[in-house]
Formats: C-alpha cells, structure tokens, sequence
C-alpha cells in the first residue's frame, strides 16, 4: 500500500509517521560514522556499531513479524541481532570484526525487512484501524519508543568513538553561564504520583512504569542546579578517588582495578583538563553539569555531607506544587518545548547548568529534564503490581537485580516522548558513559 493512501491522522498514520521520524533519528547517527569505523567496539562492555545497524531492523521484525503475518527471509540475522549486552560480571565480548557480515548485508536485509514490514503495517492500519493485531498499536509504540532508546544510547558510544572516526555535524550555539540564585531549596513533606495507570486506551507506558502508586515523602532540602565540573574538580582535587571511606565496596573496587580517577568525559591536559564533545576537545566546562557515574555522584555526594535524591523525591522536586496537584512535567503541563530544556535532539552537548529558567519547577529546581539524566539513589525494581510484557518479558525484569539504579529526567538526546514524569532510565552503578548528572538532597 501507498504510504500516501493512508490518512496521516488515523492512529495507523500517526503511529507510521512517528516510525519514519525515529528511522530518521538512527540514521542520521550511523551518517556519523566513518565507512572503516562501523567494525569498531567503543565501549568495551557493548557490541560493535555494526551490530546496531542491524539491530535496530531486527528488533521491529522480531516483535511485528508473527502479529503482521509475515514469515522470516533471512533467520540467522534475526537471531544475530536480536539482542544487546549489558554484562553485570566483568566478562567482556571477545567476537572480532570478520565474525560480522559486511555492511553491504546488513543494509540489504534492512532494506527489504522495511519494506515487508511497511507495507504490512499499513495494510493492516487499513483492514483493521483499531490495530486490534498490533495490540492496539502499542507494538508500534514500543518499536518507536526502543528505536528512539537507541538513538540516545548510540550516541553515548559514538561519544567514546576517537573523534578522527567520525564525520563532525553542526553544532548548535553554545550558551553563556547564567547568573545562579540560591543553591538549594527546601521540599515540604508531601504526595509523590510515581508510575501509570494500567488502561486500555490509556497512554502509552513500558511495563516498569506501572502500576501507579502513591508515596508520601517527608520534607528534604535539595540543590537547585546540577553539581557541575566546576565543582566536581574540587572533589577531584580533594583527592576524592583516593580515599576509600567515600566509595562503595563495589565502586572502589572499580574504580581501582579500572584506574578510574576522573570523569570519562574529561581529557587530562598538563595541569588543567579539557573535555570530550561529541565533535571537539574543548577546556573543561566549568559551568556545565558533570557526566558521572553512579559510583562517582554517590562518593561526592558522601564527600560533602550529602546523598542523591531518591526517585520519589525527585517526583516531589519535578512535579510537586505546594497546593499539592501534581504537574506533568516540571514546568506545568505544556508539551516539552526547546525553552523548557536542552532535550529531544536539539543539541550534542549540555548546555551551563540553570540555563532555561522556564523549565524551572514549582518549587524553584532547575534542570530537572533535560541537560542530562538525573540519578537517583534508588535500586531499579519493579513497582507494586509489575507484569512484564508478553511480548518482551525480560525488558525490565532482567535487570531487577539491585545492581542497576534509577535515572530520572532526559539528556540533549531524549526524545520528547520519553520525557513523560512515570518514564524510568537504568544503568550500572560504574557505567560511566552515560549522559547522566546528578545533584544532592539533605534530610
Ligand atoms: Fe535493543
């Protein structure tokens, strides 16, 4: 069927148009890479890019292959790219590049995988436009939604690519620091809305993000910007990787057999440091938010007298008011735009921490989507009445094992629809590549 035969808002449609528009968002970012590059690995804990390229198709036909009635032309790339890594014991991919087809493979099985499964989706939006195959459409919903995942977290691995590996894209203005007002601000005790309601035509959700549930959240001070690489030097300074008392067993334990001692993002430099963009070395960004990881924000956090946030207290932080209704996003209800935040693709890089005063929460606390993912000290677990999906039961639950933590928020490279509050990121407590900053809470 003629894409253009489809009305572009009838749920099929819409659900279509977003597909092409998260299509486009991957794409762009394999143009980044240079041809001989595509075999590289890194981040030595994930696959080589190669793998994604593939991945990205294989993961659509795997979940709409046997809803869409369509029957598998190439099994053996379905199953090769099927699934990513995320290893928790230290055991490192050791596959070399010629285990890998040549990319001329990889783009012909994309090629034809798009185009049974386009014109299937359509057909089928057209015999039946309740979707009622696709479960509704959610199926298209979590194709969009894990496209777009991947989007971000492929830009984290492009991130650690040698620069002379890529092509430089254009960059949008940097901003200047702006003026700072109090550093933090007092919460009152009050109701936290953590998840989503489970309905039928309800909006869309993973399964970790249900069931909703209340949680009341004694009163807490917290920062109203991000700890930045300002002050993050001066912990560095201090000689925070060097002393044992403010690190977990796990986290010291990393940090010394990894000779982590700095930021992933910041290059040494004589006596001063610069700092790894996307496409340049810069000096150190003083003013931005610091990129750690989890490990690393909770020592400086134990350094000065502080702890992160939990994930209801950032709840409370982002979308608590003092009348006690609770917003949709920090800044009220209104669509995520580009004045509430640095998300949803506008930029590479952070922008100085306090740099979008209209994106500010009730409460006065900057920052809190976007710029960033926020992490929070809480263990990822499932909430009270979990149901994996059936079509993808180990997305969540695999990684219920207290050995991943919650983030909270949006970096420059969420998309927007994932900047909605019952939205749940997780990572490693050491994964240090991540576009995540934090801030601190006192009780
Ligand atoms: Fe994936």
């Amino acid at each position: 069927m003629n894409p253009a035969a489809v009305a572009p808002t009838s749920r099929v449609g819409e659900l279509y148009t977003r597909l092409q528009g998260a299509r486009a968002r991957s794409e762009e970012l394999f143009k980044i890479v240079r041809p001989a590059a595509l075999y590289d690995r890194p981040i030595p804990e994930r696959h080589r890019i190669i793998f994604y390229l593939g991945h990205l198709e294989a993961f659509d036909w795997n979940l709409l292959q046997e809803p869409l009635g369509l029957s598998s032309f190439d099994p053996d790339f379905d199953k090769l790219f099927s699934f990513g890594i995320d290893p928790v014991e230290g055991g490192l991919p050791t596959d070399q590049p010629e285990d890998w087809p040549s990319t001329d493979r990889v783009r012909d099985y994309n090629k034809r995988l798009r185009k049974e499964l386009d014109a299937a989706i359509l057909d089928g939006g057209a015999k039946d436009p309740s979707l009622a195959r696709l479960e509704h459409g959610r199926l298209l919903e979590v194709a969009i939604e894990h496209r777009l995942m991947h989007a971000e977290t492929l830009c984290y691995m492009l991130h650690q690519l040698p620069l002379d590996r890529k092509f430089s894209q254009p960059m949008a203005q940097p901003l200047p620091a702006p003026a700072r007002g109090p550093s933090s601000v007092e919460i009152p005790a009050g109701t936290a809305t953590l998840g989503l309601r489970r309905s039928q035509d309800g909006p869309f959700g993973w399964d970790n993000e249900f069931e909703e549930h209340r949680v009341e959240v004694p009163a807490f001070a917290i920062d109203t910007c991000n700890v930045t690489n300002r002050d993050f030097l001066r912990f560095v300074r201090d000689g925070g990787y060097e002393r044992r008392t403010l690190w977990s067993d796990s986290g010291w334990e990393w940090i010394t057999s990894q000779e982590h001692c700095y930021p992933s993002f910041w290059i040494p430099n004589g006596d001063s440091w610069c700092y790894r963009t996307m496409f340049v070395e810069i000096s150190l960004p003083l003013d931005w938010p610091v990129y750690v990881s989890h490990d690393d924000a909770s020592a400086y956090a134990r350094w000065i007298g502080k702890e992160l946030p939990s994930e209801a207290e950032w709840h409370r932080a982002a979308c608590g008011t003092r009348s006690g209704v609770e917003h949709a996003y920090p800044w009220g209800a209104e669509t995520p735009a580009a004045r509430h935040g640095n998300f949803d693709f506008e930029r590479w890089d952070p922008v100085p921490a306090g740099s979008y005063p209209e994106g500010v929460s009730e409460f006065g606390v900057a920052d809190l989507v976007g710029n960033g993912w926020e992490w929070t000290r809480t263990p990822f677990a499932p909430f009270p009445g979990f149901q994996p999906f059936s079509f993808y039961p180990g997305y969540s639950a695999n990684f219920f094992d207290g050995k991943h933590f919650v983030m909270k928020g949006g970096s420059p490279r969420t998309a927007a629809c994932m900047l909605r509050r019952s939205f749940r990121n997780w990572f490693q407590p050491h994964y240090p590549y991540v576009y995540a900053k934090f801030r601190c809470v006192e009780h």
